[in-house]
């Protein structure tokens, strides 16, 4: 069945695309970059945990409900990493460091009005950035003859891509819309950035060298 994902990727905001050769370079080592992926998802179900007792100034109908949906999403994804990953004779570590979150979290304006906005914007850029390479994954693990991948980095696409519409959404709420796109076109810049920054390796975040 063909990929409509690459499209769809494209329609995404992010200001810098991952190139092909990217995702052959990850998926010389699955094992470790299920084992980073794992991760991922244990800290995006921690960072809706989080955000769930975070509304802005005031209370804001559904708040709960849709971090409480996007927790269990996450949890879900981490089962189905963690399967995956087992199933392969690859197992979770204990530690974990992810360059690239530290580095967008560190964008976040902490104690300022701006606070709960710039997590809800850099939670959907984290979405955002996932989606773009989970599209790259998906197509690769295909020519790689690896349905199983293929068909899960696919599924993944579209419930991290519905993350990435509710953060950004739930963004809006909590300023004016001229403050809130300053801010996201402040970030879409630096979020390019940062993922420039990162080193190369097998993990869903990673650099790459520039041709
Ligand atoms: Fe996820
Ligand atoms: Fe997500």
């Amino acid at each position: 069945m063909p990929l409509v994902l690459s499209e769809k990727a494209d329609s995404l905001p992010l200001l810098s695309r991952t190139p092909h050769a990217w995702g052959h370079a990850v998926l010389a080592d699955p094992i470790a970059l299920l084992i980073d992926h794992a991760f991922l998802e244990k800290k995006a179900a921690f960072n809706a945990m989080e955000l769930m007792t975070r509304w802005p100034g005031e209370w804001v109908p559904g708040w709960v409900e849709i971090m409480t949906r996007v927790a269990r999403d996450e949890a879900a994804h981490l089962a189905q990493v963690v399967k995956i990953l087992v199933s392969r004779g690859g197992h979770l570590g204990r530690l974990h460091k992810c360059q690239y979150a530290t580095d967008l979290r560190e964008l976040v304006r902490k104690g300022e009005t701006g606070d709960t906005l710039d997590r809800l914007l850099v939670s959907a850029l984290i979405e955002a950035r996932s989606c773009e390479r989970f599209s790259v994954l998906a197509e690769v693990a295909r020519e790689l003859n690896d349905p199983e991948l293929a068909a899960f980095y696919k599924a993944l696409f579209s419930s991290e891509h519905g993350h990435y519409k509710v953060f950004l959404r739930l963004g809006y709420k909590t300023m004016d819309k001229a403050a809130v796109d300053r801010r996201w076109n402040q970030l879409l810049i630096a979020e390019a950035k940062v993922l420039a920054n990162q080193t190369p390796g097998s993990r869903i975040h990673s650099g790459y060298s520039q041709p």
